[in-house]
């Protein structure tokens, strides 16, 4: 794998002109943010099968967003934030009353052996080299409880700042199990494919035969062109980006 290397200096850039008013990338109100977040947290209960998590890490926590809503929608007792941006840090630390926050960098992971139920690599593996890859995964099945989860989400493809799934199933394969997978692209051509049905129901329901008509009509109507801009952002997402988002599962005969 050849990984162009993204420096430190590129994050702390889009930390510094953040001014804690909206997400980690001025992504906050995105459709395609939300989706991703709200994706992992149904996914993370449907294939653990509800399990109870008490102590969880998110790995690449950013400003904490992500790291808020696992509180907010599991019952879990405590959870740490690392990330090797301070500045994304202190903004979480502002913002979100629950995690802790703290530095760390992968493939470092400075924290206790067995300490979590669940460990979240979100977006943030396809940064590393492949030496720095194996060594964070050896660090991630340490600190992981046996029969914790590990959920990692990457952008798909063989480029800079992506990974292929070859690749993570490889990586996980001796002391996790899969759990479940799913493909947020797919999700999101199926909720644009449900939109468009819906607006063919309206075209139909006002007799507006032409697509430059129903254009018109849209453009007049702002509800519904609020909502048509949405789908347009969700079928940008969809031609742009793929990700895949894993769960797994220690096997109970791994030690360490
Ligand atoms: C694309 S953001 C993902 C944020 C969040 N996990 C999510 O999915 O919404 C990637 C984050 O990973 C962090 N990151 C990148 N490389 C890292 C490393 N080697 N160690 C720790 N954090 C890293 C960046 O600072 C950034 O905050």
């Amino acid at each position: 794998m050849n990984k162009s290397t993204i420096s430190k200096s590129w994050f702390e850039k889009k930390y510094k002109s953040n001014d804690g008013s909206v997400g980690y990338l001025r992504l906050r109100n995105e459709a395609l943010t939300r989706v991703h977040h709200n994706t992992a947290i149904e996914s993370i209960i449907k294939y653990s099968g509800g399990k109870k998590f008490n102590t969880f890490v998110d790995i690449g926590s950013a400003c904490g967003d992500f790291t808020d809503l696992i509180y907010q929608n599991l019952d879990i007792e405590i959870g740490i934030g690392l990330d090797f941006i301070r500045d994304g840090l202190v903004i979480g630390d502002q913002r979100y009353t629950r995690p802790f926050f703290a530095e760390a960098k992968l493939p470092d992971l400075p924290i206790k052996n067995d300490i979590a139920d669940l460990v979240l690599a979100m977006e943030v593996l396809y940064y590393l080299s492949e030496v720095e890859l194996n060594q964070a995964i050896k660090n991630i099945c340490r600190v992981t409880n046996v029969e914790g989860y590990v959920v990692v989400s990457v952008t798909l493809g063989n480029g800079s700042r992506q990974l292929n799934e070859e690749k993570i199933l490889d990586l996980f394969k001796e002391k996790f199990r899969l759990k479940g997978k799913v493909y947020e692209h797919s999700l999101l051509q199926q909720i644009f494919h449900k939109n468009i049905g819906r607006i063919l129901r309206y075209t139909k329901k006002f007799n507006i035969v032409s697509l430059r008509n129903t254009c018109f009509w849209l453009r007049d109507n702002i509800k519904i062109a609020k909502f048509n801009y949405v789908v347009a952002k969700y079928l940008l997402g969809t031609i742009a980006i793929k990700k895949g988002l894993y769960i797994f599962e220690k096997k109970s005969n791994v030690i360490g």
